[in-house]
């Protein structure tokens, strides 16, 4: 055996590894060639003449041929020069794939003898070729759970190359997870697998992108490469979580059912369903809680109304739930914010009804006032009526007192309608009112009162007895028995009259009867004064003056004073024959008692034995010659005369006179009756008081007109009625004259009369007549 390796100069790099002479008997021998593959054509692969130690033209003479069991020539032997040159480009892999060594079986044959020589030409692997792998790309799926040192085989990159230069090292592009080892089959080939070195997280990062890189062992090394996708497998490692642990929400007391309160959030960094979260009251409140929440939205809202008056505040926990039964859980702090909705509520706790009207600073009324919301909203103030005579005060906490400000009087108002208000100081104000009603009891604080403080009554004289002449009356502004009044007759301070037998009373209704019948010129006027008491306790009264005028009638017949007539003998007037017409006969002079008109007396000549003879003065009962007498007269003449009042119906009386004519005038020869002697004394002053008198008449005017300023003057200085001058005021009636007693001359003509009272017999009145007008008489 024999190794040969030689050396071939230039161009020629050839391993001449061995010359194998493998056989002896056969004549055959091995001759072993090495090249390079991909050695360009034409290269030189050796000279057989040498090699094979032939003669120079031994391989052209012996008809040298080259065989190849392939169908191609690979090698051509010059056989002048001997030398094997190769025909092609030869690459090894096509031919010997992973074979290794790659040899080419070549035979040389060779005639004359025959001999045959075997020749090897072994190709020697370059780094022609890059591992490759057999996808782009490569998809691993791998849950995140896998632990780190779980191994992950990948696909070998190929690579055609063989021995060093094929795959020899597998890399992965610098990452947080993996890391790539080379192992070795059996047959030398080299594969990766990626090795977890830290825990995926899906939900950090769902995929992963390495690239994967084999380098072969060539030089300079030749790489390839493929991207390694990696997508990570969700598993449900991560609970929900909300986004805040503790949510703090308000909501108005008020809020309506069904109200959105809250929306709670939860994640789930897991993919699907592992991800999906239903959310769920976890505890708190029992069924009273009044929440509910939406399990997909998580939007928690009332279910029932709220009340800030029983719960403030509530804490409820949130579930959220995933679809592998991870939960996670929030707390929610909700806050019931007060609403003014309660109304202030107001309770009397005491009322004093009626009261007093005189008392002072009573309590009326003890009230509590509340009002359940809180804050402002419970904050409450009361007041009453600004009109009224009432003080709220307030006194122990949330009681009040309601007192009133000082007396009240029952007369002026007896019942009083008090509203309380109260009112809260929330938004809106609320307010509640509350009316009490308080009597006010009556005291005997008022006198009764007289409709009048004097009363006039007038009753026609000559009345029926018990006849009802008027009615006083009282008011008590009192109520019961205060104002019950009882009507009386006071004592009377006048000794002269006998009140009792001429008046009494109703003590219920203050009617006023005549007990007797009166007699105006008896009695034409008295006062007295009436009572009124009511039934308190203390009673109390007041009193009124009543004045009855009594009223006068014509029940007396005019009285004649001169001349008598109940006298045995008659007067005689004496007449001279000699009188001229005109001549004063006499003067009837007559009463009546009456008064007014009842007492306005007119004469009338009824039958006169010589009736053109005498007249008779309508006015003032002169009796007078009409005409002169005659021889023819008779000597003695007789007159009726008739004297009326002017009363309805009229009241008369007739007188009758004696007259006798004498032929001169003499003394009288009669006496003069001791009544009318007075009047006869006056006889002669007659004349003088006639004169007077129709002097008087024809200055009627004037006087009146003096009068007038009389009055006046008198009406200032009439201080006292007692020796002051009682003139007369007002109109004087022209139409009436009074005669009077005694005198001859009409008071008519008298204007300026001052009497003193009791002065003789004849006293005088003025009395007031309904106001009118002022009569003036004697009574006699
Ligand atoms: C493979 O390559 C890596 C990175 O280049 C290197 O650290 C490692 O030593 C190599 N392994 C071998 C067996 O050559
Ligand atoms: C008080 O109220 C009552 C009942 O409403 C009513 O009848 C009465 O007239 C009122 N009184 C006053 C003084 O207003
Ligand atoms: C006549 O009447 C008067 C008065 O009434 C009386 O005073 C007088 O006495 C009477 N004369 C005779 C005679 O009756």
């Amino acid at each position: 055996m024999e190794t040969a390796l030689r050396q071939t100069p230039e161009k020629r790099q050839v391993f001449f590894l061995t010359i194998l002479l493998l056989w002896g008997e056969a004549g055959s021998e091995t001759i072993r060639y090495s090249m390079p593959e991909e050695t360009e054509s034409g290269y030189l692969v050796a000279n057989l003449e040498k090699d094979l130690r032939l003669r120079v033209g031994e391989l052209a003479t012996r008809g040298a041929q080259i065989h190849y069991k392939g169908n191609k020539e690979l090698l051509q032997l010059d056989t002048e020069t001997g030398n094997l040159l190769l025909k092609e480009k030869l690459d090894r892999e096509e031919l010997c794939g992973v074979t290794e060594p790659c040899l080419l079986h070549f035979q040389l044959i060779l005639e004359n003898p025959v001999q045959f020589f075997q020749t090897d030409l072994q190709l020697t692997d370059i780094n022609d070729h890059s591992p490759e792998f057999p996808h782009k790309e490569m998809l691993l799926k791998i849950p995140e759970s896998a632990q780190p040192g779980t191994v992950f085989p990948l696909k070998a990159a190929q690579d055609s190359d063989i021995g060093n230069n094929a795959v020899q090292n597998y890399t992965v592009s610098s990452n947080l997870h993996f890391h790539v080892v080379t192992l070795s089959r059996a047959d030398g080939r080299k594969y990766p697998e990626l090795v977890l070195d830290r825990a995926l997280d899906r939900e950090e990062q769902p995929e992963l992108t390495l690239t994967l890189t084999a380098v072969d062992g060539g030089s300079p090394p030749r790489s390839g490469t493929t991207t390694v996708r990696i997508e990570v497998v969700d598993i449900n490692d991560n609970a929900p979580q909300f986004v805040q642990s503790l949510y703090e929400v308000q909501v108005p007391e008020n809020s309506p059912v069904d109200a959105l309160v809250l929306t709670v959030s939860a994640m789930d960094l897991d993919a699907g369903i592992h991800g999906n979260v239903v959310y769920s009251l976890f505890q708190g409140g029992g069924a009273s809680q009044p929440f509910a929440i939406h399990g997909v939205t998580g939007e928690i809202r009332l279910s029932k109304e709220l009340d800030f008056e029983v719960t403030n505040h509530y804490n409820i926990e949130i579930a959220a739930t995933d679809g592998g039964g991870f939960s996670g859980k929030c707390n929610v702090a909700v806050q019931v914010l007060d609403v003014n909705d309660n109304a202030p509520e107001l309770t009397i706790r005491k009322l004093t009804s009626p009261i007093p009207e005189n008392s002072l600073e009573t309590v009326v009324a003890v009230f509590s006032v509340s009002d359940p919301d809180s804050g402002d909203n419970g904050r409450v103030v009361c007041s009453i009526q600004n009109d009224l005579p009432f003080l709220l005060k307030p006194t122990f906490k949330n009681y009040y007192t309601l007192v009133t400000e000082g007396p009240l009087d029952r007369e002026s108002r007896a019942e009083y309608n008090i509203t309380i208000t109260v009112t809260d100081l929330g938004t809106p104000r609320l307010a509640t009112q509350h009316t009490i009603t308080v009597q006010v009891s009556d005291v005997n604080d008022n006198a009764p009162a007289f409709t009048q403080t004097s009363y006039t009554l007038f009753v026609q004289e000559n009345n029926s007895p018990a006849l009802h002449i008027g009615t006083i009356s009282a008011t008590d502004s009192d109520s019961g028995s205060n104002a019950l009044i009882t009507y009386s007759l006071l004592p009377t301070h006048d000794p002269q009259l006998a009140l009792s037998s001429l008046i009494s009373i109703n003590a219920d209704n203050g009617q006023l009867f005549a007990l007797r019948a009166l007699d105006y010129e008896a009695l034409q006027t008295f006062e007295f004064r009436v009572g009124a008491t009511d039934q308190g306790l203390p009673e109390l009264s007041s009193q009124a003056l009543v004045r009855v005028l009594v009223l006068d009638a014509n029940d007396n017949a005019p009285f004649v004073l001169y001349p008598l007539q109940n006298a045995s003998a008659p007067y005689t007037e004496l007449l001279p024959r000699a009188a001229e017409p005109g001549y004063l006969v006499t003067k009837v002079v007559a009463v009546d008692h009456d008064s007014g008109q009842n007492a306005w007396l007119s004469f009338q000549l009824l039958k006169a034995t010589e009736p053109g003879l005498f007249t008779v003065w309508a006015h003032n009962g002169e009796v007078r010659t009409s005409r002169l007498l005659t021889e023819r007269d008779a000597p003695k003449h007789r007159l009726l005369l008739l004297v009326k009042d002017n009363g309805d119906p009229p009241r008369s009386a007739s007188v009758t006179l004696h007259v006798l004519v004498v032929d001169g005038f003499s003394q009288p020869y009669l006496p003069l009756p001791e009544v009318a002697r007075d009047s006869v004394q006056d006889e002669d002053k007659l004349t003088l008081y006639l004169v007077i008198a129709l002097a008087s008449v024809s200055s009627l005017f004037l006087l009146s007109v003096l009068l007038f300023v009389g009055v006046r003057l008198c009406r200032r200085a009439r201080a006292s009625s007692l020796g002051g001058c009682s003139v007369p005021e007002g109109h004087f009636p022209g139409h009436l004259v009074d005669f009077s007693g005694e005198g001859t001359l009409s008071q008519s003509y008298q204007y300026e009369v001052c009497l003193r009272e009791g002065s003789g017999t004849a006293s005088p009145h003025l009395s007031k007549d309904s106001g009118d007008f002022w009569k003036f008489q004697y009574s006699i």
